[in-house]
Parts: C-alpha cells; structure tokens; sequence
C-alpha cells in the first residue's frame, strides 16, 4: 500500500536582515519570514508503483525522485522523505512558487519543509519540520546553519543562534524591506569557504569582524523592537562593509548598495551568501525611486510585521 501524503503544504520564504557568515561561527543572525514561500500539492498517481514526481515550474523543475538520481534537488527530496519515512512511490508533487530559486531567499528550505509537512500533517511540530528539513538542506549546503529551515517553518522575524531555541522578534513598526535579485548566481557552500579561509589566514583581525557583526544584529533586533528604522539603515551599511571584510561581497554587489543608497534607501546591504544573489534594502520615504534605480532586476517589496 502507499505511504499516504497530507493533500497541501505550505512553508515561508526567508530573507537574513543581519547576520549571516557569523551565524556559523555561534553568533547571532535576525532574519524574517517572507509570504513568498512555496504551496506543495501532493496527487496520487494512477499507478501506486511509479516514483514520486515534483514539478516546480517556477523553478523550471521537474523530476522524477528515483533513488540514485544524481540531481541535488532529487536527492535532498529523497533525504527528506527518508527522514520522515515517507512515501518514495505513488505520488504526484507539484509547487506554486512567487520566489526566486537559488537566490538566497530559502527557497530550498521552504521545499524541505513543506515536503516534510506533506508527509507529517499541519500539526507536527515546528522541531519535527526542521528536523526533516535539514536532512535535505545538508545535500545543498554540507553543514548549514539551520537558520533558513527554522524560517521557513516558523515564519515572522526571529534572532538565531546555532544550537539554540530562536527567539521571536516583535517589530515596532513593520520594517519596509525591498529585496533586489542581482541576477549573479551565488553558492553558498563557497562563499562559507571564502570566509572561512579569510578568518583562518587572518585571525586577529577577522574574528572581531565575526564579533561586530554579531553586534550590529544586537543592535539591529533593538533598533526593530523600537521601529527606529533611522538606526537600522545605518546598521545594514555597517553590515554591507563587515560583509566586505569577509571576502563575501562583489564589485555588483557595491554598486547596487551604493545605487540603492543613493535612491533613498535608509540603508542596504548583501543578504544570505553574498558575492551573488540578492542585496537588501531599507526602504526609505519613497519607494518609487528604488524601482527607478534598478530598472531591470525586479525588486520585491515586503512589510515585515509581527507574525
Ligand atoms: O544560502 P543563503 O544565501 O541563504 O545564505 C546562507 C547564510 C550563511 O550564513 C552564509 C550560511 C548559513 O548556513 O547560515
């Protein structure tokens, strides 16, 4: 008989307002739910021996989850029903999705966890999810953080620390976000590396780089309970220039801070991996010029509030 599916699952985007590369070292990250998440729909196939399918296509994905797939998707889908002993025949998987893949934005914690939902129910326990969820997110990033699986369950804004319970954030004022794709491919697993081999051939100067940014997210979760979004734009260009020291920025990178910054925004910085993917934007008094500003890369809008 086939392992049954709950009918449809849903799990949240994730955007890193302060924090990321630290957070691997046990310092604290701050990053948000975004409502561009993913919705799963799980069908039975007709005929109950077939593989399960997944087609994404916003992601251009479809594919059938055979085990000894060579497809990093594939395999961490595969990892994630393994881990929850779900079904590996018999169903028919399909994603809705309004987020960007591959660009930083959790999009594959938000499918490991809503496969794992399709297989425990809506009532299993955030820990239960994420628990699921990183068997799959290892496949992608070898040792993650565990932050956007967190995210992805939970949703609204939260402060994380490696190997802690996270602790929800409750926002002042919602905080006026505008992310901006930068085209540029990004992979974490490198940039992690670039990093690391900056702090191993620098220690004396790079650890306290680790250290401020843990500050700045400090600073920046009290800057977000207090709505003193004044501080928190200064704290993202802070933020851009400790990213800078860490080898995890990039020329394009800079340009669209500085562009972002010069079209109003209270502050802007890379977010998630860096050196691709998206950078972060404060919005400030007028939105309308930060699209102006990058006519050809999409920004996405976003008030984050308490969840
Ligand atoms: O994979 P991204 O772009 O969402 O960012 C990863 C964030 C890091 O702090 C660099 C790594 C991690 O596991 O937290």
């Amino acid at each position: 008989m086939t392992i049954p599916l709950h009918p449809r699952a849903e799990a949240h985007g994730k955007v890193i307002v302060l924090g990321e590369h630290a957070v691997v070292y046990g310092y604290p990250a701050v990053a948000a739910g975004l409502p561009q998440g993913i919705v799963l729909e799980a069908q039975p196939r007709p005929d109950p021996r077939l593989p399960v399918t997944l087609t994404i296509p916003a992601w251009d994905l479809d594919l059938e989850l055979h085990p000894g797939s060579d497809h990093p998707v594939a395999r961490a889908c595969l990892e994630v029903l393994a881990h929850c002993d779900g079904p590996v025949t018999g169903w028919a998987i399909r994603g809705a999705s309004a987020l960007p893949s591959r660009a930083g934005l959790g999009s594959s914690a938000a499918l490991t966890v809503a496969l794992a939902r399709l297989v425990y129910g809506p009532d299993a326990s955030i820990d239960d999810v994420v628990a699921a969820s990183l068997a799959g997110e290892r496949v992608f990033h070898g040792e993650p953080s565990g932050l956007d699986s967190r995210v992805a369950a939970q949703g609204g804004v939260l402060r994380y620390v490696r190997g802690e319970p996270p602790r929800a954030i409750n926002p002042g004022a919602p905080l006026p976000l505008c992310i901006i794709p930068s085209g540029i491919p990004r992979s974490t697993a490198d940039q992690v590396a670039r990093c690391r081999s900056r702090l191993e051939h620098l220690p004396s100067v790079v650890r306290p780089v680790l250290i401020a940014v843990g500050q700045a997210v400090e600073s920046g979760i009290h800057a977000i309970e207090h709505g003193d979004l004044d501080t928190l734009g200064v704290l993202f260009d802070v933020a851009h220039g400790l990213l800078g020291a860490l080898d995890v920025s990039s020329p394009a990178l800079d340009r669209m801070a500085a562009d972002a910054r010069a079209a109003g925004a209270r502050g802007a910085k890379l977010t998630g991996a860096g050196r691709g993917g998206c950078l972060l934007a404060l919005v400030g008094d007028a939105p309308e010029t930060l699209t102006a500003a990058f006519p050809n890369l999409r920004p996405l809008f976003v008030e984050v509030a308490a969840s």
